[in-house]
């Protein structure tokens, strides 16, 4: 029988700026606390998978796997993954099916990233290898520039306006302000969205995940292992899915929907038996403002051409039929990219179990979902958690 995999602890550290901190640190600070958390001993642990994507630019590291290992206090397998700004996501999906498989019954995953150590120019040009550096890099095409691409093209193809978009950034920093774990815990308004410095058009500031330093870290168990160590394990991975597109955008049919989070999205569905209509709160990788949009489209929570409003019209706030991004997202919870994907499980681990800040909002809440994406979702990571027990 295949094994259920348990969440048994999570840990990240604070996102934000912290240049003079290396990526092992803050991975090792992750564990840590993960380790605390589950009741686990280092020890136990039998195999590591860390996500990190910029380390050779940043860090001149590479061979981060032993490294990530050593720093979490663990001598097991370890291997990075690097799949862009769905790294940890990666690892956390390897580590379940290490589990399920029955090789393993305890993993360690997670990620972390170390970027504010570089300029922006330089951090944007580390971002810009996870594009197709024939055609895209080539051009110029930066990541800020290649989603302004597709959310030009969504206003051309369904409507909808910058305005529309600086309702998904307020909701995101609204839900922020209380999390201490967040880069930016602060409010903001349309208005202040709107007046920001452009960085490409339509984006504005805020319209932006930031440069961010963090670390994030998940251990993960079989059931049968968490019942024998008497473990406090309620939240489950029940279903994962993951799927692939072209690395360049004019290599798609069309640029106003992100097919392989569709296709990740219904993997992970079918393989914990759910449907969009079960999941009660979602974390989904809103690198930019119209990424959450084309993210709630793919994940089949609205319809083509509906997300751009649900913003403004309140559905996706705290308070709303569907809560997402209740940590603050990528927008202002930050994004330290190799670390964004783990980081995720550890915010909805706590969602579930009723210890996060915004826990509250989402008592009732029994299935979580994650969506963690790679470059203009060329790589993409669905995870679906449980409350089982
Ligand atoms: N949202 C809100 N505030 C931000 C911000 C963001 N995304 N980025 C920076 N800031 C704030 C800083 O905290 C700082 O505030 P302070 O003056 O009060 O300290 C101020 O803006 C200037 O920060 P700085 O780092 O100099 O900004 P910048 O202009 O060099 O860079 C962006 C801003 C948006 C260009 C940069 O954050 C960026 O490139 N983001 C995209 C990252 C990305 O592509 N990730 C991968 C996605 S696929």
């Amino acid at each position: 029988m295949v094994s259920q995999v348990r969440v048994a602890g999570v840990g990240m550290t604070p996102f934000g700026k912290s240049p003079e901190r290396t990526a092992r640190e803050m991975f090792g600070d992750a564990a840590d606390e993960a380790f605390e958390d589950a009741g686990v001993d280092p020890d136990d642990v039998e195999e590591v998978f860390y996500g990190n994507f910029m380390g050779e630019f940043a860090e001149q590291q590479g061979h981060q796997g032993p490294l990530a290992a050593s720093a979490a206090g663990v001598r097991a397998p370890a291997t990075r993954i690097e799949s862009a700004c769905a790294s940890s996501g990666v690892a956390v999906r390897m580590g379940v099916e290490k589990i399920r498989s029955g090789a393993a019954d305890v993993v360690l995953v997670g990620g972390a990233e170390r970027m504010t150590n570089l300029s922006t120019a330089d951090g944007t040009a580390a971002l810009a290898a996870a594009a197709d550096a024939l055609y895209e890099i080539n051009a110029g095409v930066t990541f800020p520039g290649a989603y302004s691409l597709m959310a030009n093209r969504y206003f051309e193809e369904y409507g909808g306006d910058r305005e529309d978009l600086a309702h998904v950034a307020v909701k995101n920093h609204d839900h922020a302000v209380d999390n201490e774990l967040a880069q930016f815990q602060m409010e903001i308004t349309v208005e202040k969205v709107l007046d920001a410095v452009q960085v490409c058009s339509p984006f504005g500031l805020f319209d932006c995940s930031p440069m961010s330093d963090g670390g994030s870290a998940a251990v993960l168990v079989s059931e049968a292992f968490a019942e024998e160590h008497g473990l406090d394990a309620s939240v489950a991975i029940t279903g994962t899915g993951q799927a692939s597109d072209s690395l360049a955008l004019h290599d798609r049919e069309s640029i106003t929907g992100t097919p392989a989070a569709a296709e990740a999205a219904q993997m992970a569905y079918d393989d914990a038996g759910v449907t969009p209509d079960d999941v009660d709160v979602a974390e989904v990788h809103d690198c930019f403002t119209i990424a959450e949009v084309l993210a709630i489209e793919s994940l089949g929570f609205f319809g083509k051409g509906e997300g751009i409003t649900v913003a403004r019209e309140g559905k996706t706030a705290i308070d709303g039929e569907l809560p997402v991004n209740l940590s603050g997202g990528l927008k202002a919870k930050g994004h330290p990219v190799g670390a964004t994907g783990g980081a995720q499980i550890s915010e909805m681990t706590k969602m579930l179990r009723g210890d996060h800040v915004n826990s509250d909002a989402v008592s009732d809440a029994t299935v979580g979902l994650t969506h963690n994406a790679g470059g203009t979702v060329a790589s993409c990571v669905v995870n679906v958690l449980e409350v089982v027990e």
